[in-house]
């Protein structure tokens, strides 16, 4: 292990590059780079190897540190399958997917009036879910949850006028925490659906107050927030993609706001504007709570304007 104090405990890292180390290495592996490699991935990739190298230094990790880092990676890569993303899962725990989530959306919109915020797409999205009818219910064989209606409608964040042909995929877990690709308990395609928007923009459908739950925790994922001396729920949520001809799709979630863990997301997605308040419905035999929530789309034209 390291001798140098600064380097040992990373509470106390000073951000000092070492000069025990050969300082020329970092720069002839950039400079390797050839005259083909495009602009974008001269400076992402070399960019990267000057921070991994210095990480490396400044921590001055052992060959054995780093084959536990490769451990890690290649055991993501074996346990990913089409009903599995764990090399998404371990971004996740890093807070790397709501990142990434954060510079997009920031590159995307500074005005005053934004569009909906977004947040992390996360590794249990399907492509292909039904498409239902306005009104229908996303929720089947299940009858341990809350149920709930959820409405709103779909509008141009610039003119305010509603989007007809807007289509809202929406998922979220069963209240056993499983999506249903991981529950074979669960028909295919429970608790996800695409509803489109009519004229007026609006939309309704019916589905769960949705609950927390751990990401799961018997891989890679779960072993780095055992190391980390975290725990793995997130808040309660439901996903949704919005789409609609001519407009930028908006990938995003909401949040319950009485959810014990609204502060504390151990995959950090959560944005105020994306916390909500389900409600107790009245005369409504199908449902308990409700909620209404309008999402706001940028079109591809003012998404340009933002230098998209
Ligand atoms: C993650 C995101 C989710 O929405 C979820 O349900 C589970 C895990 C994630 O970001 O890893
Ligand atoms: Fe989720």
């Amino acid at each position: 292990m390291a001798t140098n104090g600064a380097s040992t405990n990373g509470n106390t890292y000073t951000g000092k590059p070492s000069r025990k180390f050969d300082p020329t290495f970092t720069q002839r592996v950039i400079d390797a780079t050839g005259p083909k490699a495009t602009p974008r991935i001269r400076q992402v990739i070399g960019s990267a190897i000057q921070h991994i190298h210095d990480w490396a230094r400044e921590n001055e990790i052992t060959v054995d540190e780093w084959m536990a880092g490769v451990d890690i990676i290649n055991q993501a890569g074996q346990m990913s399958n089409e009903k599995r993303n764990e090399g998404q899962l371990v971004c996740d725990v890093l807070g790397l997917e709501s990142l990434v989530d954060e510079i997009t959306y920031k590159l995307a919109t500074d005005a005053k009036d934004q569009p909906t915020a977004t947040a992390i797409l996360g590794p249990f999205y399907r492509h292909d879910a039904p498409k239902r009818a306005m009104g229908d219910t996303i929720v089947f064989g299940i009858d341990n949850g809350d149920d709930a209606l959820m409405f709103g409608q779909v509008t141009d964040f610039k003119t305010g006028k509603p989007i007809e042909g807007a289509v809202l995929d929406v998922w979220h877990t069963a209240p056993n925490g499983l999506y249903e690709q991981q529950d074979p308990d669960q028909p295919d395609f429970n608790l996800r659906g695409r509803f489109e928007t009519g004229p007026d923009g609006k939309y309704n459908f019916y589905c769960l107050r949705p609950t927390s739950y751990p990401i799961p925790f018997d891989g890679p994922a779960g072993k780095l927030l055992q190391l980390l001396d975290r725990h793995p729920f997130r808040p309660a949520h439901i996903h949704f993609i919005l789409s609609a001809p001519g407009y930028k799709p908006i990938v995003t979630q909401i949040f319950d706001r009485r959810d014990k863990y609204i502060t504390n997301d151990s995959v950090f997605a959560v944005k105020d504007d994306l916390i909500v308040d389900f409600v107790p419905r009245k005369g409504d035999p199908k449902a308990q709570y409700e909620l209404q929530y309008d999402f706001r789309l940028a079109s591809y034209d003012d998404a340009v304007d933002a230098k998209l």
